[in-house]
Formats: structure tokens, C-alpha cells, sequence
């Protein structure tokens, strides 16, 4: 057989079906509510601050595992908001992305047979993060509307070979903001079975209706057990920054900072003297953050809604899922594909998020971090939406 192929770890999973979708969105210039981005302006303070960082010719290497002013602003962030001590110089660890800082974190704690606890539907990157740490997912399902999780198909993933549980609050697709009482759930299961929570919280501050956001590292015990991943993406609206970082106890830090130093050395160094400023902005940006983004969750809520959507109402993060049985179509690729072709919007097939595919075969996940406009005219184009029955497609 040829050797001219890619690896066994490579063909077991698939190109991501989010970029996919805004590929396609650009190829029929549709309005892209599929992959979450914001298409609104970052901060001033913090554009000014990289501008200036590059400028004054911060524009070598950083120290591998973070500029020292990035660090200390995590830390002290982290310290200051959940009454928990973080030790910069001994737990931080900024990566490219939280998306690097999930893949860093997973090569460094798992071995080959280990196995990895995932809840699903899930941010698709676990499924590749997995099979290339060379993990064994076990999944275990987020039951709409609510998607609560049944405590006993829980405890039944754990086993001794339970390395890791990987947790994402507020979650992304669903918008579930995990309550004190889930989280106590899972920690009693990583005490019990000597297991870690690797907890991304890339959505602390996108959160709604007043509800407070819990790091499953401030439970008890759950300090010396928890890698805390997060990143300036969400929060500051620099998706393009690739800044991201880990919080980990100090047994886990020296595995994860050099499993990212010779995987990708550093993230850009003027941009973590921006993170640095980010981090200085008031607490009334956040405030900010969250209203705005729960009044454009209300907004896309009410469009979809009279566009013959089943929306399942988020709690946090910029996502909706919603069920699409309704419009007799014979899955959700083909409806998505329907969608950006034919109605000029795109959105996220609910099965990429899945495992069994069969379970999303049903859904559709779309973003609103987008401008008014955008959703405006996501909205005029959908109304050439109908449901099954009423007209042809
Ligand atoms: C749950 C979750 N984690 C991580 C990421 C990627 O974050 P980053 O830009 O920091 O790599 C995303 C992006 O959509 C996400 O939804």
C-alpha cells in the first residue's frame, strides 16, 4: 500500500464542518451565522495597545509560556474574581489560542488507553483533540431543552481508567451555563476517581440573566485537580489574535508548558502586551459585554422564532441551537447546505457536534455575534423560509 497517505490519527476525523460552512458561505455570499466570530469592531484601548506593543518593538519571541504582564493580569483576574490564589510563575501558561491550550493540555496528561470523559454535543474540536492525544473518548449526552445531564449515565463513563473529564460552561453549542450543583456532581466523580477536569470557560463573561459563572477549579478540591482554559477571543472580540492560556495546578505545568513550547514556541508577542492592557479595561465592560450580547441573543431569538424555528433558549456563550424538524427536510446537512445555497444564510449542522451523528441530525446551531444589520438581514433573507407542509421548498 502507498505510503503517500495521511496518518491513521488524521483520516479519523473529519475537516471541521464550521469552517466548512463559512467557506460556503462565501462562495454564495450568504450572511455568515455559522462560525462564532464577531463582525463588530475589538476595543479601541486594546488595538491601540497591540499597535503600540509592535511599535516599541516587542516583536520578538516571548518568554515560551507567556509574557510576564499577560500572566500576572490572568492571575491576578482569576485571584481578584474568584477569591481563589493563582501563582503566575507557577500556573500559567499562555498558548496560541485556547484552542492550542486545550490540544497542550491533552498531549501533556494523556497516554496512550487513557480515557477521556466528554459531555455532547460538543465544541467539535474535542473530537479531533481527543484522537490525536491519543485519547478514548467517552461521551456522555446533554438532554434538550435544558441539556442537563442524567447523573447516573455520568458516573457510569467514569472508571479507573478515567484520566480526564473535559467540561466547556457556558457551553458552546447549547448555551448551558452549568449550575454549582452539576459541577458539585462532576467534581465528586473526579475526586472519587483520581481524575482531571480540563474546564474551558472561553464564555466567563458572555453569560445572561444575571447568572453567575462558576469555575469548577473553585470547588473544593477541585484546585490541585482543574486545567482552567480561556482566551482574549470571546471576551475582547479578537478571534484573529490566537491568545489564549491555561491555568493548571503547579504538578500539571511543566508537562503543558513544554508540550506548547515545541508545539508552537509562543503566541504573538505585541498581542499579549495588548491581553495585558485588555485586562485593565473597568468592570463595566464586561457588564457591557454581556448586555449587548443578551440583546442580540433576544433579537436573533424572536427572528428565528417567527421563521418556524424550535429555539432552545441559551443561558450564556453566542450560540442557538435549535430544532429543525419542522421543515421536512431529509437532515441537517442537506437543510444547511438549503440554507446558505438557496436562503443565503449560513448556520452549523447540529451533527458535527455529535458523536452519534444521529442524535444532531435534527439541528442547527447559529451565532449571534454579529452586528443588528447582520441579523437584520439574516432575518429578511429567511423569510423565504417555510415550513414542511406549507409550500415546496
Ligand atoms: C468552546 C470553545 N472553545 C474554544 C474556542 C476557540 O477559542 P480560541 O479562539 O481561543 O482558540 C471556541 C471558539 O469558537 C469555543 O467555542
Amino acid at each position: 500500500m502507498s505510503k503517500l497517505t495521511g496518518s491513521r490519527k488524521a483520516t479519523q476525523f473529519t475537516e471541521s464542518v464550521i469552517r466548512e460552512m463559512t467557506r460556503l458561505n462565501e462562495l454564495y455570499g450568504g450572511v455568515n451565522l455559522s462560525q462564532g466570530f464577531p463582525d463588530f469592531p475589538a476595543p479601541d484601548r486594546i488595538k491601540e495597545a497591540a499597535c503600540a506593543a509592535i511599535h516599541a518593538d516587542i516583536n520578538q519571541y516571548a518568554v515560551t509560556w507567556g509574557a510576564r504582564p499577560l500572566r500576572e493580569a490572568i492571575a491576578r483576574a482569576f485571584t481578584h474574581r474568584y477569591s481563589q490564589p493563582v501563582v503566575a510563575d507557577e500556573q500559567v501558561t499562555v498558548c496560541c489560542g485556547s484552542t492550542e491550550a486545550m490540544m497542550s493540555t491533552m498531549m501533556a496528561i494523556i497516554d496512550p488507553g487513557d480515557e477521556v470523559v466528554i459531555f455532547e454535543p460538543f465544541y467539535e474540536n474535542y473530537g479531533p483533540d481527543a484522537i490525536l492525544s491519543g485519547a478514548t473518548p467517552r461521551y456522555v449526552t446533554l438532554r434538550e431543552p435544558d441539556w442537563s445531564f442524567d447523573p447516573e449515565e455520568l458516573a457510569a463513563a467514569f472508571n479507573e481508567k478515567t484520566k480526564a473529564i473535559i467540561l466547556n460552561t457556558p457551553n458552546n453549542p447549547t448555551g448551558k451555563v452549568f449550575t454549582r450543583d452539576e459541577l458539585e456532581t462532576i467534581a465528586v466523580l473526579c475526586r472519587k476517581w483520581d481524575a482531571i477536569a480540563i474546564s474551558d470557560e472561553i464564555y466567563e463573561h458572555i453569560i445572561y440573566d444575571g447568572q453567575p459563572h462558576v469555575p469548577i477549579a473553585t470547588l473544593e478540591g477541585m484546585a490541585d485537580r482543574t486545567v482552567t482554559i480561556n482566551g482574549l477571543s470571546k471576551a475582547y472580540s479578537v478571534t484573529g489574535w490566537r491568545v489564549g492560556w491555561t491555568i493548571s495546578p503547579p504538578s500539571l505545568t511543566g508537562a503543558i508548558r513544554k508540550v506548547h513550547d515545541f508545539l508552537t514556541v509562543g503566541a504573538a508577542a505585541p498581542l499579549q502586551e495588548a491581553g495585558a492592557a485588555a485586562f485593565e479595561l473597568p468592570e463595566q465592560y464586561y457588564r457591557d459585554l454581556a448586555v449587548q450580547y443578551q440583546r442580540r441573543r433576544d433579537m436573533l431569538l424572536d427572528i428565528l422564532e417567527r421563521h418556524h424555528f424550535t429555539c432552545y433558549k441559551p443561558s450564556g456563550a453566542y450560540y442557538i441551537m435549535t430544532d429543525i424538524s419542522g421543515f421536512g427536510f431529509r437532515d441537517d446537512v442537506e437543510f444547511a447546505r438549503y440554507l446558505v445555497k438557496d436562503v443565503g444564510v449560513a448556520a452549523v449542522p447540529g451533527s458535527s457536534f455529535y458523536k452519534n451523528a444521529a442524535t444532531g441530525r435534527t439541528k442547527l446551531r447559529f451565532c449571534f455575534c454579529k452586528r443588528d444589520e447582520t441579523l437584520r438581514e439574516a432575518d429578511r433573507r429567511m423569510a423565504k423560509l417555510v415550513p414542511a407542509g406549507s409550500s415546496i421548498h
